[in-house]
Formats: structure tokens, sequence, C-alpha cells
């Protein structure tokens, strides 16, 4: 089966290569999914798990991506839940290949059914992008309505979904980015918008919610704005400085197949936008997940026009 995958860490994206893998076969709990569309996210590279397994043995050719969007073909022994022929999306566990590839084996409680009535492509685009958003601020940040919200990189994968989510839920959403990123985070649904290269992020009121996807100095910079009993949710890692009466909590994403059903839905009713900067299929994969050429918002490689 063609796949996208990686061998040598020090290459780095530029060692991406579409190559021939063998089909996986699905292991006791899992499914075989037809890929037909799937998602990537930028820093993969960078990830320990892209190059080892979770005993720590190095795992290369490592198949890249999460995200998938395909069709049960083959059920693994004592799988129950899904069916052959059952259209899912879900994410993909971070150690094992991922779905860049035309099948995945995949543990079926990590997915979700996909309606009939949506694309792959669009159902590719919200199972980790949409499932940080939700996780961040319901469970770790546990959002009340009337709150605000501090969402960084709002024009982003993750950012996109934040804000529409706390605004839903009844927030004042303040987003952030760089210049550029002004009318995009607005569309989908800031209040207002703090461009962080030219404005000072200090000149804001308290927050009660900080969601920060950047890290570093970013993330230094907003703590202080935090209420006392508020948050900091970050997916990239705690820095020093921290809320001296609030929480701070780093996590990374977990495929909840009900949490999925409530993202679908919204989606299905159009109180949720997918944010999808490049679709391309599976034979032009290399160049569309290229650093240097893409698109701001998911890239989605297709694997069945
Ligand atoms: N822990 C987890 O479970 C988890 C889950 C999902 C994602 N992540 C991580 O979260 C990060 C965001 O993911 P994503 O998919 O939302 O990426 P994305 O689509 O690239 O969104 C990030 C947004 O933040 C902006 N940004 C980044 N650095 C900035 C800076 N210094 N100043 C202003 N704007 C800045 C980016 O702008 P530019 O594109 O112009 O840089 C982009 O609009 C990635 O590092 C990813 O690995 C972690």
């Amino acid at each position: 089966m063609k796949a996208v995958v990686v061998t040598d860490q020090a290459e780095g994206a530029a060692g991406m290569k579409l190559t021939e893998r063998p089909q996986p076969k699905p292991a006791i709990n899992d499914v075989l999914v037809e890929v037909h569309a799937a998602g990537y996210v930028p820093t993969e590279i960078d990830w320990p798990s892209t190059w080892a397994d979770r005993a720590g043995k190095p795992k290369t050719p490592s198949i890249l991506g999460h995200d998938l969007a395909g069709v049960v073909t083959a059920l693994g022994y004592g799988t129950t839940g899904l069916s052959i022929g059952q259209r899912v999306i879900g994410i993909s566990d971070w150690h094992r290949d991922g779905t860049l590839a035309e099948y995945v084996a995949v543990e079926s409680r990590n997915l979700a059914p996909l309606p009939g009535d949506m694309d792959f492509t669009v159902g590719a685009s919200l199972p980790i992008s949409g499932l940080t958003a939700w996780q961040g601020l319901f469970q770790h940040g546990r959002l009340q309505a009337g709150q605000t919200v501090l969402a960084h990189g709002a024009a982003g994968a993750v950012g996109t979904m934040v804000t529409q989510l706390a605004r839903e839920a009844g927030a004042y959403v303040i987003g952030t980015g760089r210049a550029g990123d002004r009318d995009k985070a607005l569309d989908y649904g800031s209040h207002e918008f703090v461009d962080l290269e030219n404005e000072d992020l200090e000149d804001l009121g308290k927050v009660d919610l900080v969601f920060d996807v950047i890290g570093g100095s970013i993330q230094e910079r907003s703590v202080p704005l935090i209420r006392p009993g508020g948050t900091l949710v970050t997916i990239n890692g705690l820095g020093d400085i921290r809320p001296e009466e609030g929480l701070a909590v780093d996590f990374v994403v977990e495929s909840v197949p009900s949490q999925l059903t409530e993202i679908i839905q919204r989606v299905r009713d159009g109180r949720l936008r997918t944010n999808i900067g490049t679709i391309a299929p599976i034979d032009d994969a290399i160049a569309a997940l290229n650093p240097a050429q893409r698109r701001k918002g998911k890239t989605i490689i297709t694997f069945r026009p």
C-alpha cells in the first residue's frame, strides 16, 4: 500500500517519502480502516512517538499522520462495536504507524461513526483539532458561560475550534495570532483580536482561561493575565511561570468517540466550521506536506477520489 514515511530523524520533514509498505493486520480489539482522508500536524516530525514505539524501540520507517476518516474493512480478534463497511473517524495511537497510508490498524475504541452525509475530507480534519479544543476547554479548563478565554493561535487548526466552541458555550473570546490572522480569527468568532507581534498582551484585562497552542514567551506573558481561580491550558508544554492562584494543565489529546460525536453534530448543524488549508491526493502528499508550501489550516491528504 502507499504510505508517507520518515526514516531519518536528522533529515526532519525533508526526509518524508511516499513509498510502498505492507498492509497492516488488525490486532486484538483493532479494526482495519481503508483510509479515505488523513490529517497531519506539522510538528509530528519532532514528536518522540513518531520515532519510537511504547517500549522506546525505534519504529522507522514510521508512517506519519494520526487524523483519519475511512471505512472499516476488517475486524481484529474480539473487536466489537464497529462493523465492516462502517464509515469512521478518529485518532490513531501516537506510537503506532499513522494514517497517511491506504490502510491503518486502529483500536476500535478510538473511532466514532462518520455519518453518510459528511465528506471524508471534513471528517479527517476534525479529530485532533476538535478534540483538543473540546478537552482543553471543557475537561481541563472547566469553562463556564460568561467567562473570558484568551485563545492563542486563533486562526490555526486548533485555535479556530477553540474559538467557536468557547463562543458557543457562552464565553467571551479574545483571539491572538500574527497580524495577517486577524480577519480569519474574527471570522471564526473571536470577539476581539490581539496581534502578538505588534500589540501588547499586557494591555488586556484579566481572563479566566488561557488556551495556549504556542508555548514559550507567549505562554509566559499570558500567565499574569489569569484571574485567581483561572486556568492555563497548554498543548505545548508548561514553562516555569504558573498562575499564582490557579491551575496549569499541559495535556495530550485523546480520541474520545462520544466527544467526536458532539463535534460531528455541531458541524452537521452549522454550529462549527472546520479549517482546512490544503487538500491534496496521496500522490502529491510530499509537496503538500512540505512546511515551506503549507497553507494555514489543516492539511488533508485524500486516498480515494
Ligand atoms: N498536545 C496536544 O494534544 C496537541 C494537539 C494538537 C496540536 N498540538 C500542537 O499545538 C500546536 C498548534 O497546532 P495547530 O494544529 O493548531 O497548528 P496551526 O494550524 O499551525 O496553528 C497555530 C497558529 O498559531 C500561530 N502562531 C504560532 N506561533 C505564533 C507566534 N509566535 N505568534 C503569533 N502566532 C503564532 C500560527 O501562525 P503561523 O502558521 O503563521 O506560524 C497558526 O496560526 C502545534 O505545536 C501542535 O503540535 C498539540
